[in-house]
């Protein structure tokens, strides 16, 4: 692993390059103009897996957008087999006025790269191709089997990647799932995620009367659609942010008083935590803490409502329609067709007479938490510690990775979450970074995980 290692150190500068060539491609998945660019991104990846050494590597195509897959296999045989998991396509860059460089023209700044997807998740995704390469370079043995599997869809519900790993679950088998997509907890704090929260993501349109009206002529005997759908989402939820759906909390797994003491030590510092979201002080469920509440309960949120007027002056309306997207964060074991359901049955149940709902839902994936003391989560604990000096603290995430919940269902296997963002690294927002000594620590964490987790099964 030295050798590795070393040449890991010694080819920083150009690792530092291709990962801006690979940032500077827009691959966002959400826009249709975009897919020309998806599609370039899919086939610059294949090649770089070729470059690194990978035997086999090809883009694959999908109903969506296509899945890059690569394969290489120990130099010994009855080695365990991992599968990197990763996806190339991005968030949208909107708004883009409030980037301070171009999100598609990374930019380094002291120690970080500003780039769209840049620790979202190419920045995180590279460390694994650069670490093989390392290998290959210096004739290091391959300790396990490798397998890995990109996909483009990620940021925008991943249709085409659940069907795809039910017909690929040969190619697929593995012993463990390794996702870099997470963050720790500070650039000298390592961490690794066990729980990961699930989702539920529905629009809903409110409809009155069949065409705008004069809100003089009518205002007052019709029933307005925007006034009728913000009242129905005020009954969602309490002040507290108890979510009042009926049976919302009915399949919630509680946090174990264990858990809860364990969560409590994870390292928090609520004035830091206030600053980073640029709030003056914090909302929600007053039983449970701020760390508990981001990632071990499930929540709600209105992610944009629209209807009627927006533009400039005033326009005297009774609006035909109004829309609402609504995002719900669930924990183990709500399922999110369950929740959908029953959000539909309550948003009906309380809708007035006079107008007619639609709830349709969009995506959604399982929440998971996963077994802190495994073979694989053992490996990369000892890994963090070798990289980062310290053994990394085990945290629940309050975001989403719905294909963790999908290997495990069809594949049968867990995964590690590898992460190396930070808390702080804007992603889905404007200005988004990756700190780069987190980057090249990230190589060197996977060289070790590699080595540790390639012992574990001999
Ligand atoms: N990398 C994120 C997941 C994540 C979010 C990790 C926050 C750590 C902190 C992932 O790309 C993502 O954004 N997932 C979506 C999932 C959805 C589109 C199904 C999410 O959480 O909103
Ligand atoms: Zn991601």
């Amino acid at each position: 692993m030295d050798a590795a290692l070393r040449y890991a150190q010694a080819n920083r500068d150009r690792f530092l390059t291709e990962l801006k060539e690979f940032l500077s491609l827009p691959s966002v998945s959400t826009q249709e103009e975009h897919r020309p660019d998806i599609e370039r991104t899919a086939a610059w990846l294949r090649d770089k897996l070729l470059a690194a050494g990978f035997p086999k590597a090809e883009v694959m195509p999908t109903a969506g957008h296509p899945i890059v897959y690569g394969e290489w296999p120990a130099a010994e045989p009855d080695r365990p087999t991992i599968l990197i998991y990763g996806h190339y396509d991005v968030q949208p860059p909107e708004p883009l006025e409030e980037w301070h460089t171009p999100p598609f023209e990374p930019t380094v700044i002291g120690d970080d790269l500003f780039a769209r997807g840049a620790a979202d998740d190419k920045g995180q995704l590279y460390i694994h191709i650069k670490a093989l390469e390392s290998l290959q370079a210096t004739d290091t043995p391959l300790p396990v089997n490798v397998k890995c599997i990109f996909e483009g869809e990620e940021e925008s519900g991943s249709e085409s990647l659940t069907p795809f790993i039910h017909d690929h679950a040969d190619l697929l088998a593995a012993d463990v799932a390794v996702i870099s997509d997470t963050h720790i907890l500070g650039p000298d704090t390592p961490s690794i995620v066990y729980g990961l929260r699930g989702l539920t993501y529905l629009e809903v349109e409110v409809v009155g009367p069949d065409h705008d009206l004069h809100s003089g002529t009518y205002g007052g005997a019709v029933l307005n659609p925007i006034n009728a759908l913000c009242r129905m989402i005020a009954r969602l939820q309490d002040e507290d942010g108890h979510i009042a759906i009926p049976g919302f909390y009915d399949s919630v797994r509680p946090l174990t008083e264990e858990e809860r003491e364990e969560l409590a030590r994870v390292p928090f510092d609520r004035e830091a935590w206030l600053h980073e979201a640029g709030v003056t002080t914090d909302w929600g469920e007053p039983e449970y803490t701020i760390v508990e509440r981001t990632s071990a309960r499930p929540t709600l949120d209105v992610n944009g409502i629209w209807g009627g007027y927006i533009r400039p002056g005033a326009k005297t309306v009774l609006p035909s329609k109004a829309h609402a997207k609504i995002s719900m964060r669930l924990v183990p074991d709500q399922r999110p067709e369950e929740i959908a359901r029953l959000t539909e049955e309550y948003l009906t149940a309380i809708a007035p007479p006079a107008v007619r709902v639609t709830v349709h839902a969009l995506h959604g994936g399982d929440g998971i938490v996963l077994d802190r003391h495994s073979p694989a989560l053992e490996a990369a604990s000892r890994a963090y510690e070798m990289a980062f000096g310290k053994r990394p603290v085990f945290t629940r995430e309050g975001g989403s990775i719905p294909v963790v919940a999908t290997f495990k269902r069809v594949l049968g296997i867990d995964s590690v979450l590898m992460g190396f963002g930070l808390p702080d690294d804007r992603i889905h927002a404007p200005n988004e970074k990756f700190h780069l000594p987190n980057f090249y620590r990230g190589i060197e964490t996977v060289l070790y995980f590699l080595d540790f987790y390639g012992g574990t099964h001999k």
